[in-house]
């Protein structure tokens, strides 16, 4: 590998930004191709079948068209569901996105915590196990939302949602218990869609909690496998973004801040 790695990064639409934006910063000086899956989009209202059945034989065109030297799947969804048998196929190395139930428990305060994702990652057993490793003696509860993946594509492409759409959505994660101190304080965004909403779930919460973004340990993950920054040669940086649609895409100046400034090919 050079000192500047390619670093593909994959989602099943525009939700992996989120994590891409805190790869970037972890590693400016890394070629970046980020592919949304559009064209199968959204993969939360699919079977674990038909997701395992497109991403794998898709991943292997990815990686001989783009020979990248790490692959981040950036997606609760898929990485719960594919990153087994992608491992189990391909050679190079693969980060995933899992809900970060382990630090949500961690620092619940009042023990209730809700992890909120899409309808097929709230539904599968590596979900449900990751509760019973790893909730600390928290009250852990699944929901799983059909549509707030669209919502937020909806948002980022200029379009207006509106707040009801997204309160109907994300009600179901608070619970009141008793009182502030048994009510929920900590809700996993387990849909890397969601942070693209955060400004809005902060605004709409009923009241003040903490939402767990993992894509900053998903950026320090990414470093630990790749070595850190090489700081001298940024110019050699180089970013793309390719839609399985084939479509090209529409949103150079919102979606330039999640390449670090750098815009997208
Ligand atoms: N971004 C995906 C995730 O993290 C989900 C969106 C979809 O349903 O395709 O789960």
């Amino acid at each position: 590998m050079s000192g500047h790695p390619n670093i593909l990064v994959f989602d099943s639409g525009l939700g992996g930004l989120t994590v891409l934006r805190e790869v970037v910063k972890a590693r400016p000086d890394a070629r970046y191709v980020y592919v949304g899956d559009d064209a199968f989009f959204p993969y939360g209202q699919r079977s674990e079948e038909a997701v395992i059945g497109r991403v794998v034989p898709l991943m292997g065109e990815l990686i001989e068209a783009h020979a990248p030297d790490l692959v981040v799947i950036a997606c609760n969804t898929a990485s719960t569901i594919a990153l087994a048998p992608l491992r189990a196929r391909y050679t190079v190395p693969f980060v995933g996105t899992v809900p970060a139930i382990k630090p949500a428990c961690a620092r619940s305060k009042t023990k209730r915590v809700s992890v909120l994702g899409t309808s097929a990652t709230v539904r599968l057993e590596y979900t449900r196990a990751l509760i019973r490793d790893f909730a600390q003696g928290c009250d852990v509860k699944l929901v799983g939302s059909a549509n707030l993946a669209t919502l937020a594509e909806a948002a980022l492409g200029g379009g207006k949602v509106a707040d009801e759409a997204i309160l109907a959505e994300i009600a179901p994660c608070f619970v009141a218990g008793d009182g502030p101190d048994s009510r929920t304080d900590t809700i996993v965004l387990a849909c890397t869609h969601y942070p693209l909403l955060l400004d809005r779930l902060v605004r709409l919460a009923p009241w003040p909690v903490e939402w767990i973004d993992p894509a900053p340990a998903i950026a320090r993950r990414v470093v630990s496998l790749l070595g850190s920054s090489s700081a001298s040669h940024h110019h050699e940086q180089s970013a793309a973004i390719l839609f399985t649609s084939g479509q090209r895409h529409r949103l150079v100046s919102a979606l330039t801040p999640y390449f670090g400034g750098l815009v997208p090919a």
